[in-house]
């Protein structure tokens, strides 16, 4: 086994490989043309566990509503969320509006370039950081997402598995020994993260065109990197009551470090009686959620978190889980008349099962 401490690389004819390879053949993406402190930021929240192609429509909406960070510093959370809806891991974007804050009140509207600094933002862990660092500032600092740990795993044929406190080390050590000196991080992260995303691939990797193959000491690279057992797929079956009064739609307000702040259709009290009126899979987190929506009936007293919508404004005003926003898209247009937009945001996993019944 080839630990990455004991294997030197030739880190300037690597870096110079990857940066002519990334010069042809990196994509144009709206973070890179624009690479502003601001917009790396909103970037980089926005494609945590995202896929660049689904964070690019919701990044050019954000830079439109939201085009500084004093701005997004000054929304209201309601603002912050609706325009999140549909990405997912909404902590993301209760963190990004946090972090616009602290930005403002201690750091006078600019965000700090050291990544120690940048790591005491809320949401922002080392990767963030680094990537920060180095697409914003052209910091030569190491940083490791995904796409890098497979690509240096493979490099340097690194048998630990990359989630473990082990070979976590030995990949940062890996990325910290392959860094340009002066300046540059952002042409040589860039670079590295593409080559994992378009060439380097998880299952297929095209090892006949990559620009770095003569280093590479992967004898099985579709087998790297090795991981830690994932969680399983837990499947939660939720009932949620549609309770269409006078004043509109009732929905609760969800509270919680995963979802505070979205709304949703109301849990149903009690174990229902009646067929569902709706029912959808949706996914959320590692769960695969089966949302059954019933007919009910207001109590007398309104909890709280209650709040009544009008059915023309729901879903312009209130941020929902997708499931949610299925639901009510489609019992609107059933009950109501009103045109079923369905999903009009793009899922984070595409849409499994929606049927009205
Ligand atoms: N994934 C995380 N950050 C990224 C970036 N800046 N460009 C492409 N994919 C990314």
């Amino acid at each position: 086994m080839l630990h990455p401490e004991s294997a030197t690389f030739p880190a300037e004819t690597l870096r110079a490989a990857l940066a002519h390879w990334f010069s042809a053949h990196g994509r144009v993406l709206p973070w890179r043309t624009n690479p502003s402190p601001y917009a790396v930021l909103v970037s980089e929240f926005m494609l945590q566990q995202t896929q660049v192609a689904t964070v690019m429509p919701y990044f050019v909406r954000w830079l439109e509503q939201f085009p500084t960070l004093h701005r997004l510093a000054e929304a209201s959370e309601d603002e912050v969320l609706l325009l999140w809806q549909g990405l997912g891991y909404y902590s993301r974007a209760r963190n990004l509006h946090r972090a616009a804050k602290v930005v403002v009140e201690r750091f006078g509207g600019e965000l700090p370039s050291d990544p120690a600094v940048l790591s005491s933002l809320p949401g922002v862990g080392p990767y963030a950081a680094g990537a920060i660092a180095a697409f914003a500032f052209d910091r030569p600092v190491p940083t490791v997402d995904a796409n890098i740990a497979r690509v240096l795993a493979r490099l340097a044929n690194v048998k630990l598995p990359v989630d473990s406190p082990a070979g976590n080390r030995a990949i940062w050590a890996l990325a910290a020994s392959l860094l340009p000196e002066k300046g540059g991080g952002r042409l040589h992260t860039s670079a590295l993260m593409e080559l994992g995303a378009l060439v380097c691939l998880p299952k297929k990797p095209q090892c006949l065109v990559c620009p770095v193959q003569a280093h590479c000491r992967a004898q099985e690279p579709e087998t790297l990197p090795l991981k830690a057992p994932r969680k399983a797929t837990v499947q939660l079956t939720e009932c949620a009551a549609w309770i269409l009064g006078e004043e509109g739609v009732l929905l609760e307000r969800q509270t919680g470090r995963r979802s505070g702040g979205l709304w949703s259709l109301p849990k149903l009290r009690l174990p229902p009686t009646t067929a569902p009126l709706f029912q959808t899979v949706y996914p959320f987190t590692h769960h695969r959620i089966t949302l059954q929506v019933h007919a009910a009936q207001p109590s007398d007293v309104l909890s709280a978190e209650q709040s009544w919508f009008a059915p023309e404004r729901i879903l312009d005003e209130a941020a929902l889980p997708v499931g949610h926003r299925r639901a009510v898209s489609a019992l609107l247009a059933a009950r109501l008349g009103l045109p079923n937009s369905g999903s009009p945001l793009p899922a984070v996993v595409p849409e499994q099962t929606s049927a009205l019944l």
